[in-house]
């Protein structure tokens, strides 16, 4: 039928930042935290723990579980938007690391949406090659750009990665179906500038530094219609209904968001998947960590469907089918 995800491994940094940890920081609770946001702790990467270095331990510990070795993947796919360098991507890191030498290498920003789309990709891919063995990777280390005076911001986001091997296969299984949209116009509620310009006539005259921006009340507002509009009209699309649903897996930002969608939705809370308590927002990578932690927990049923969805900067957003 189409793009099977073969297995799936994550990696999160050791070490745990908390709420109380944060009290030391800002000008905040370990309460407000926890009511406005769910998010009790999130990982910070540390020495060592760069980007790719998440990303190619999240990999190796995919292709275990897919019984595949880097020599027979033939692409790499990184979703990020924090990776150490801009040039080269974080994708030609990982292929370094692992020795996957017969692999091409990139990466993808669609921000906190990039895992997402990135399955989109490598369906259509694999359904126009279908000989290949595709590593798509999602992996954060928002820490590095994250304004650690802004509590508005500090306090969402966390480093981790997330990682599936997928091929084709001719069963009925797989990626079903995504939709996926973005809208430029509202780019300035959630953005990170690049470093400042050399060139002075494309240089900001006030150049806000290179940190997370967020307006988040209306973030919070959007994301959780746009996400509801994406899954309602994908599902009618593809004529499924929710009670079929074995579990979601929506992007980890906020329990609020989450709990509103759910509500709107009618879905029942026991049919989706959190660990944002434990994470934070980790962008990119949030879905594949939580997709990798739901099936080492044995939550995904053969057979089932599995509802993901993300909202993130751009704006960019979107659900995706797949049959387990
Ligand atoms: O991946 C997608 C990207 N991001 C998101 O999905 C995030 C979406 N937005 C959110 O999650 C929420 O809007 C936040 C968690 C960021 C904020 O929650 P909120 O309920 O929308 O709070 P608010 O921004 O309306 O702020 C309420 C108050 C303000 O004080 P005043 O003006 O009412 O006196 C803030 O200054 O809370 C204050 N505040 C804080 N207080 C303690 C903001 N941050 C903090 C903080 N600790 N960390």
């Amino acid at each position: 039928m189409g793009a099977v995800i073969l297995g799936t491994g994550s990696c999160l940094p050791d070490r745990v930042l908390s709420n109380h940890d944060l009290e030391e920081i800002v000008e905040t609770s370990d309460e407000w935290i926890r009511t406005r946001t769910g998010i009790n702790t999130r990982r910070i990467a540390g020495k060592g723990e760069e980007t790719y270095r998440l990303a190619t331990v999240a990999a190796q510990r995919a292709m275990e579980m897919a019984g595949v070795i880097a020599e027979e993947i033939d692409l790499i796919i990184v979703a990020t938007i924090s990776s150490h360098m801009l040039m080269p991507s974080c994708a030609c890191f990982v292929q370094k690391e692992l020795g996957a030498v017969k692999a091409f290498a990139y990466d993808i920003n669609a921000a906190c949406s990039g895992f997402l789309f990135g399955i989109d990709i490598v369906d259509k891919y694999l359904r126009s090659d279908r000989e290949k063995k595709i590593l798509l990777i999602g992996a954060e280390t928002l820490s590095s750009r994250t304004n650690w005076e802004d509590r508005n911001t500090c306090i969402l986001f966390g480093d981790g990665a997330g990682a599936v091997v997928m091929e084709y296969r001719d069963e009925a299984r797989g990626v079903v179906a995504s939709n996926l949209c973005s809208d430029g116009n509202l780019w300035s509620l959630l953005c990170m500038h690049n470093a400042p310009s050399s060139n002075p006539d494309l240089s900001l005259a006030d150049h806000p530094g290179t940190h997370i921006l967020m307006e988040g009340r209306e973030v919070f507002k959007y994301a959780v219609k746009a996400m509801e509009g994406a899954i309602v009209d994908l599902l009618s699309r593809e004529k499924v209904d929710l009670d079929s649903i074995g579990l979601m897996i929506p992007h980890q930002a906020n329990i609020r968001i989450l709990n509103k969608l759910v509500s709107r939705l009618g879905i029942p809370p026991e049919k989706v998947f959190i660990n944002v308590q434990k994470y934070g927002n980790t962008s990119a990578a949030s879905i594949p960590i939580a997709l990798d932690e739901a099936n080492r927990e044995g939550k995904l049923k053969a057979d089932e469907f599995i509802l993901v969805c993300s909202f993130g900067g751009g704006f960019t957003w979107g659900a995706t089918l797949v049959r387990w």
